[in-house]
Parts: C-alpha cells; structure tokens; sequence
C-alpha cells in the first residue's frame, strides 16, 4: 500500500492549533505592551536629519493569522524629505497600504501589530538634546492617546475612495468643522464656519458657502475627494498620506485631484507621502521614488534615478508594463509573469526570484544587501555585487 504523501500547502490540526496558540500568545505580549504606562522619554529619540520629516527604519508589520505570520512590511527604511513628494509604488499586495497605516498606528489590531523598527516623525514640539541634536517621536512606540494629537493634525491622511471615507449623514461643512474644533476647541462657530469656506475655496469647489451645506451623496466623486483633501489639509499637516488618492476617478478628474495635490502641497509647504500602483502618477508627481515588492524595498531614489537609470528587474519590468502611445498597436502589452509570492513564512532570499528573468547562481542565497549608486539611489539586487566590488 502506497503512504499518503503531505500536501506542503495544507496544515494538519496539530500544526494549526500550534500557530492559533503562539499567535495569542504573541498578540497578548504586544497588546499589554501597548498598553503600559510610559514617560514622553520612552518615545522620544533623535533624527538622522533635521531636514526629513519622516524617517522609517526596519519597520516590521505582521498578521498574525491562523494560517501563519504574514509579513505585510518587511524590515523597510525610507525617509521623507521636508517639502517634498515621495512615491511609494508597487503591485497590489506589496505592502504599500500596511506601511502606512502603520505610520498611523491604524493597523487592524490585535492580529496586526507593529514588531520592530522605527517611525520617526520630526514634531515642532521637541526641540533638540544638549548635543544639538533634533529631538523626535517613535512613532511605534508613542501611546495610544499621545498619537491622536498628532493624527489628522501634524499628519493627515487621504483614502483611495471618497465616498467611504466621508460620513453620509453629516454635511462636508460640518466634517471638516469637526477636524478644526478637534484641534482649536476654544473656536467659536462662526471661526470653525469660515474656516470651512476657505479650505473649501482652497481646494477649488465653487459656490463654497451653498456647498458647505451638501452632504456627500450631493456631490461627485471628484468633489468629494476635494473634500477629502480639504479636511485633510485643515489642521496645517506636515506630513499628508494620500493613498491611492485618484484610483476611483476617471481620467480627467484624475489629473485635476493630482495637480492640486502638488498646488496645496507646494502652498501649504507640507510633504506628501503619495502611495500608488501608477507609474504615470509618480513620474509627474514625486521627487523621490520608493519602490515595493512583497513587502520589502527593492529600489529608491529621486525620480529621475527610477525613471532614467532604473537598476532593479522589477523596476524595469513595471516600467516596461506601462502602456505607452509610442508602442505598436499589434504587440502585446508586456506582462511580468508569474505572481507576488504569498508572504506566510517568506525565506530570507530575494523574493522577485521566480518571477526574474536575470536570476544567478547568487539569488537562491540570502537576501541582497543595500547597494548605494548614488547619495540617494540604492537597490537590492545581487546583479550589482561585483559591480560594487564585493
Ligand atoms: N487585515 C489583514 N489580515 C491579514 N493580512 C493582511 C491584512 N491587511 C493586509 N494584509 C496583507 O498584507 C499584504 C499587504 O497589503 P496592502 O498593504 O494592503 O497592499 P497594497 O500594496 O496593495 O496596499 C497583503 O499580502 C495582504 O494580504
Ligand atoms: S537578486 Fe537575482 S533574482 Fe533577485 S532581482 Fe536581482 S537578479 Fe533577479
Ligand atoms: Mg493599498
């Protein structure tokens, strides 16, 4: 009689019950830590530089699931230069979303949970230590209610889909009100009703003092995402996230919410942290690329490092997916084959390996090491070891 061979994809009871069991475990550990009491030294600590906004450094984010750990965000580190846009990009499923919710401590917990790393914010607030150095927050490790004033005031957000994110039994007026009253609670009305016809005159809505009076279902979709932007710009951020902010709109509202995105960021002096699967958008929009693949970074520098001397196969590969009006109309659009690996239990290897048509005898090793081009251009690729003389 032949012996039952296991299907390696599926768990026996012994070992589902084992993850469901560690897995509480772990949450309980990471919940109660969230929880302790701590003083403002706890979650203070110094910038790499004055000048970044935002530093993020090995930020870890898993799921714990009953299948296993998923690894959404992967050891990552970026900065966000002050003034500036920069593009977060990658396939559906890379991470992108998850990266910024943890910068928001809006992770879906208990099964997600920041495990390591740092989140950096540069806050008006603190000022330097007796070196000189810039004093900032540790974001992962700021408490929950320490957090919220800093949320959607020193850093707002913008959600792919309007019609969700705005409440539908309130009208705009009264939600973007609500964000001023959160942070001037000594406003009279009047100021908090004035307040809203000037963010709404700023994001271009006409007849702003009959508007402020729709609710949402009153308005277009490109309405509401103004809308969106002006609630989000109303606390005087530092730093917006836009995730995805054009992704439900047609074309021509596309380009209108994009270039006043760039108008306000550019008027307002804040940085944009601009998350999308749309090379086109980050070509026209960012000053600095960050490029994603199953929850790690494979390529980063300034948009015109990314888009003239591209390094990293996936980033060629998107790029050459990328529709364009120059390419023969009977040639088949190109397709980079294969899928984002499922990231329960990722091996310490490059990831894109299946899928990387310059794959060595390296590339089954561990993961590549950070390899600098340029003060701002780096990739992770073993094709470029020797180059570097390693
Ligand atoms: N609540 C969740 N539970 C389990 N896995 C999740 C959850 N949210 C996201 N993930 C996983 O995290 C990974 C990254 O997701 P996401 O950041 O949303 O991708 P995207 O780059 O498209 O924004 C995906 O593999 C997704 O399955
Ligand atoms: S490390 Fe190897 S498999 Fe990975 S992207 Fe580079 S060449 Fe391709
Ligand atoms: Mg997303």
């Amino acid at each position: 009689m032949s012996k039952r061979t296991k299907n390696p994809n599926l768990l026996t009871l012994k070992e589902s019950r084992a993850i469901i069991k560690s897995n509480l475990r772990e949450m309980k550990r990471l919940e109660k830590k969230k929880r302790e009491k701590v003083t403002e030294d706890y979650y203070t600590t110094v910038m790499k530089s004055p000048d970044n906004i935002l530093e993020i450094e090995d930020l870890e984010t898993c799921f714990f699931t009953d299948n296993g750990v998923v690894k959404s965000v992967n050891k990552i580190s970026f900065d966000v230069p002050a003034d500036s846009i920069v593009g977060l990009v990658g396939e559906s499923g890379c991470g992108k979303s998850v990266t910024s919710l943890s910068i928001m401590q809006l992770v879906q917990a208990p099964q997600g949970q920041v495990v390591g790393g740092q989140i950096r914010f540069n806050s008006d607030q603190l000022g330097t230590n007796e070196k000189g150095e810039k004093l900032c927050y540790d974001m992962t490790k700021m408490p929950t209610l320490d957090m919220c004033r800093i949320r959607g005031k020193d850093i707002s957000m913008i959600f792919q889909e309007p019609m969700t994110s705005l409440n539908p039994v309130f009208t705009v007026g009264y939600q973007i009100e609500e964000v001023f009253y959160l942070h001037n609670p000594e406003a009279t009305k009047e100021q908090a009703r004035q307040k809203a016809i000037d963010m709404l005159t700023l994001v271009g809505i006409p007849m702003p003092e009959t508007i402020i009076n729709y609710y949402p279902h009153q308005l277009s979709g490109g309405m509401r995402q103004r809308v969106m932007i002006a609630i989000a710009l109303t606390g005087n951020p530092k730093l917006i996230i836009a995730d995805e902010p054009t992704t439900a709109l047609d074309v021509t509202i596309q380009s209108q919410i994009l270039k006043l995105l760039k108008k306000v960021q550019k008027e307002c002096g804040a940085s944009v942290m601009l998350i999308t699967h749309d090379l086109g958008v980050v070509a026209e929009m960012a000053d600095y690329v960050v490029v994603m693949y199953a929850g790690k970074i494979v390529e980063k520098g300034t948009v015109y490092e990314i888009f003239d001397n591209p390094m990293h196969p996936y980033t060629i590969g998107i790029q050459k997916a990328k529709p364009s009006l120059a390419s023969d109309a009977s040639s088949e659009l190109y397709n980079i084959p294969g899928n984002v690996p499922n990231p329960i239990n990722i091996p310490d290897e490059c990831l894109f390996k299946g899928r990387c048509n310059r794959r060595c005898g390296k590339c089954g090793g561990t993961y590549p090491k950070e390899i600098k081009i340029s003060e701002t251009h780096s990739v992770f690729c073993h094709l470029y070891d020797e180059e570097m003389g390693e």
